[in-house]
């Protein structure tokens, strides 16, 4: 078992494959968008693999693959296919911007993919356009339905709140759950390299953020209960809207005061690093040893032994170094 300096059972690996996107969504790149790793720094399948079978020998369960967009990097079933071999890992998810959704779904589900989760921060096809800067809402729903019909389910789709951009759509992508099985999640904004301008059009940075007591409240005229969802360990707090058939859930890092004793994960960088903690700057490098040869069991007992208790966004300590699309959230 992973058990971090605080008690907490580590289980879950989310590994990010790539840092490029075909999207450039405002809270996770500046407009300008940021270099590159080089492809001989970023990590091989076999790199990949080698270091899940390490690591879910140790006790991880549970992998998701991130990006940047994962489905961007060539042949991402061969990933899938190669970690779902591994015995011990349970679950292996994607968490995808949905636009070649529609076009891999088949393979990644016959890979052995179990589950994806999708970003849907707006249902207005022009203010898509605006917040992923490029991106095409209609293929994304397609990608949507492709993966459901595929069996990637339950679908799970990730909101950003964002004042004065989609806080006048909350309520309408919240009843999206009361005609699809789908398990929505509000999530607060989070501030990692995000804090300058987003361009025009949008409200300065500070300005955005809303708390998810804010949502909720917006949600208790439509019935808002608490729910329960099969094998769940993730930090959405669940509800179900009177008469939904999918869930909505709550994520709020900033907010609720006990977040990260919950936290059950490390990260996975594209370049090689573990990265502990989301919202700290603490890595190890873990590609040279890979690569190297050399065993790699002591540089995840690192990571764990220094994981932090939690974020200090409180005290305006935030990560920098990376932006989210170089973690993958
Ligand atoms: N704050 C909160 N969520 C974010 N995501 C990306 N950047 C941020 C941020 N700054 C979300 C995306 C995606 C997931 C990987 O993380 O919407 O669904
Ligand atoms: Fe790409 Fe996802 Fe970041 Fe948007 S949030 S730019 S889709 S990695």
């Amino acid at each position: 078992m992973l058990i971090d300096s605080f008690g907490r059972q580590i289980t879950y690996l989310r590994i990010s494959v790539t840092d490029r996107c075909n999207f450039r969504c405002v809270y996770c790149m500046p407009p300008q968008g940021v270099p590159y790793v080089p492809h001989e720094r970023i990590m091989r399948y076999e790199e990949i693999a080698a270091l899940v079978a390490v690591a879910a020998r140790l006790g991880i369960r549970k992998v998701r693959i991130t990006g940047g967009e994962p489905l961007v990097r060539a042949d991402l079933p061969r990933l899938v296919q190669m970690i779902s071999a591994i015995e011990e890992i349970e679950d292996i998810s994607l968490t995808t911007n949905g636009i070649l959704l529609e076009k891999y779904a088949g393979a990644l589900a016959q890979a052995g993919l179990k589950r994806v989760n999708v970003s849907l921060d707006t249902l207005n096809a022009e203010k898509f356009t605006k917040i992923t800067r490029g991106g095409n809402l209609e293929n994304v729903l397609r990608g949507i339905a492709a993966a459901e019909v595929c069996g990637l389910t339950p679908i799970k789709i990730n909101t950003v709140i964002m004042r004065g951009i989609n806080d006048d759509e909350l309520v309408d992508l919240a009843k999206l759950t009361l005609k699809h099985t789908w398990n929505l999640r509000f999530i607060e904004l989070m501030p990692i390299e995000n804090q300058q301008s987003w361009g025009e059009g949008f409200p300065p940075p500070e300005q955005i953020f809303m708390p998810v007591s804010e949502v909720m409240a917006l949600l208790q005229p439509l019935g808002l209960e608490p729910a329960i969802l099969e094998n769940d360990s993730g930090p959405a707090r669940p509800y179900r809207l009177k008469g939904g058939m999918g869930t909505v859930g709550f994520i709020s890092p900033l907010t609720e005061q006990h977040f990260c004793q919950r936290c059950n994960r490390i990260r996975l960088t594209a370049d090689g690093h573990l990265r502990p903690c989301l919202m700290s700057g603490l890595e190890i490098p873990v590609l040279p040893a890979l690569r190297a040869g050399k065993p790699i069991e002591s540089l995840l007992e690192e990571a764990l032994q220094k994981k932090p208790a939690g974020h200090q966004l409180a005290s305006h300590i935030s990560p920098n170094g990376r932006c989210m699309i170089q973690i993958g959230g």
